[in-house]
Formats: C-alpha cells, structure tokens, sequence
C-alpha cells in the first residue's frame, strides 16, 4: 500500500524531555560533560548543516560521493524489499539510494525513524510525490528508548545508519546500540553503516576546527539550548570551543573552556555551577575506526563486515554488514 502514515512515540518536548537529569549529572561531575544531542536544536540544525559545507570538513560529502558510486552495488548486494533509516532527518540519503535502483519496484517500503516530527511529515509527503508506489512510514522517537517500538519488518531489511553518527557513541554504547540493531534485523538483512575513519592528525583537527569558526559556534550554541530549556544564564562568549585528537582512543574529543573564572545559574534545577579559568566542559566525541575496528564492532552484535566501500584517499567507510 502506498502511501505516507506517522507514528509518534515522542510527546511535547521531544528530545528535551531527559535535557535536566543530562545536564544536572553532566555540570556535577568532576569533569564536566554534556551530550551532543542537545546540539540540535533548529539554529544547531542549522549550523550543522553548515558544518557540512565548509572545507575542511570532509565527512559528508565524501559519504554521498562514495554512496552515489556504489549504490547499484548496495542495492543488488542488499535486495531490500524495505529500508529503514535511523536518524533520518530530512530524508535526502535515501533518496540517492533510491535514484538508483535496479529495479524501480524495491524497495517496496521506506520506515523513517527520527526524533523530529515535523522534518520527518515533511521529508515523507516529498518523498510519496517523488517516488509513486513507494510506501513511507515514519517513525518519531529517540534512540535510546524508542527503537523497539519501530514495526517488524515485511520483508528482507536494509537498515541506514549513515552520516557517521556511530563515533558519537562511547565504546559500550556503541555496542549495546548495534545489538538494538541487529534485534531490527533478521538472519541475512543487512546494515549499511557510515564510518569516518582514522586519518592525519591535521585533516582530523582542521575539519572540527574550522577556519571559519562555525564549529565553534556548532559547539557553544548547546550552551544556548540549555539557556533556553533549563532558564540558565549561560555567556557564549565566555567560553573557545577546540577540539583535539585523542591517538589511544581514535577519536576526536571537544571541549568548551571557560575564559575566565565564572558561575552561572540554572533556575530550573536550582542549580549555581563555578567554573574556574581554562576549564572545560567535554561536549561530544566523534570516533574514527578502521576496516578492522568497524568489523570487530560488528562482530560482536551478531553481524559480519560484508562489502567495504570508501573513497580513494580512504577518508570515509560505508561499511555493508550482514546479520549472522
Ligand atoms: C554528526 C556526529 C557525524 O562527529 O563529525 C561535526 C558532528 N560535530 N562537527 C561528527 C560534528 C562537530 C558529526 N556527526
């Protein structure tokens, strides 16, 4: 049945909704932390998109250069009868998938899963308009509790989980994720997962250090989200965003420092946090892997590393996995 229809597992504030357990235990701990998911509010969605334009940050076009090359292979090697993507934002991956399709029958279906609805309706009826026989069924929920509520699948599966949002993941994370992953898929789907891998120190640092300074802003306007939900005082020009990269964990670590000694207020947690000069708040992680590390990771969820796809310069992996 073709068609667009939305299911909603997610109420008024979305995201948001654990924003003040998140930050009270982050801004409490020894070393400060906060989440990268909060990042995304409209004008974080924004800046991220803008992100993905700037030079040095290489991780999305190389993706969709590399998905656009291969996606015959994908698709024949797949055969999904259904695609579900995870974190689908404004849909527009799939549909370079989609533009090349063997067959114009399969996939049958496309499950959308995300927690914005109103991206995900819009997304859906464009996609119904542009595809004629496609099925679209959106998903709206956060990953961490709402995976198990995405419909059974009705027939062989292939699950997106693109834009290298994995090395968001610390390690343990990561791994129950991708067991919640291969719960989604039968014996024989397939994953198809975008990794950004390890690389020259400099390209690393350069694309999470922009010339332009649009990282920088990417990273404080969390501090204005929090503002924003919590009623706290933060001053974005308190506090230089850099990023550095960490060899024994392979990832790239961000961080907030405070300028200058200083406190701010959160009235809704009836909470006063002190920051003294130079110190930092840990805001997000972005771990590289390797051909080897992207196929123990899989390993160890019930999956096997199936076809390796990157470019030439070997900057980005879109890893196809098969569920054992
Ligand atoms: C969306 C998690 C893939 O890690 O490269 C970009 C986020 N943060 N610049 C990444 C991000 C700062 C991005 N991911």
């Amino acid at each position: 049945m073709a068609g667009f229809t939305v299911d909603v597992h997610l109420d008024g504030r979305g995201v948001l909704d654990t924003i003040g357990e998140d930050v009270r235990r982050g801004l409490s701990a020894p070393r400060k932390f906060l989440y990268p998911k909060y990042f995304y509010d409209a004008h974080g969605s924004q800046l991220f998109e803008q992100i993905t334009e700037l030079p040095e940050y290489y991780p999305t076009r190389t993706e969709l250069a590399i998905l656009c090359a291969e996606r015959e292979n994908i698709l024949r090697r797949a055969a999904p009868h259904e695609m579900l993507e995870l974190g689908s934002g404004a849909s527009t991956k799939v549909r370079t998938l989609l533009d090349g399709r063997p067959d114009p029958a399969t996939p049958a279906r496309y499950v959308a899963f995300d927690v914005s609805e109103s991206i995900v309706r819009e997304a859906g009826e464009d996609l119904v308009r542009s595809y004629p026989g496609l099925e679209v069924h959106g998903v709206i929920g956060d990953f961490e509790r709402h995976l198990g509520t995405i419909p059974p699948a009705e027939g062989r599966r292939l699950v997106l989980f693109l834009g290298g949002t994995i090395g968001n993941l610390e390690r343990e994370e990561r791994q129950a994720f991708l067991c919640q992953v291969r719960d989604l898929l039968s014996w024989g789907d397939f994953l198809l997962l975008g990794a950004d891998l390890v690389k020259d120190v400099d390209v690393l640092e350069a694309a999470y250090n922009d010339s332009a300074g649009v990282s920088a802003d990417f990273s404080r306007n969390v501090l204005s989200v929090i503002n924003y939900a919590l009623h706290a005082d933060f001053d974005l020009s308190l506090w230089r965003h850099r990023a550095h990269w960490n060899a024994n964990a392979a990832r790239i670590e961000m961080h907030l420092y405070a300028r200058s000694a200083h406190s701010i207020r959160i009235v809704d947690l009836d909470m006063t946090v002190d920051f003294a000069e130079g110190e930092s708040i840990w805001t997000e992680s972005s771990h590289k892997f390797t051909r080897e590390t992207a196929s123990a990771m899989l390993e160890a969820a019930g999956m096997t590393l199936d076809t390796w796809y990157t470019d030439d310069r070997e900057y980005f992996g879109l890893v196809l996995a098969r569920a054992t």
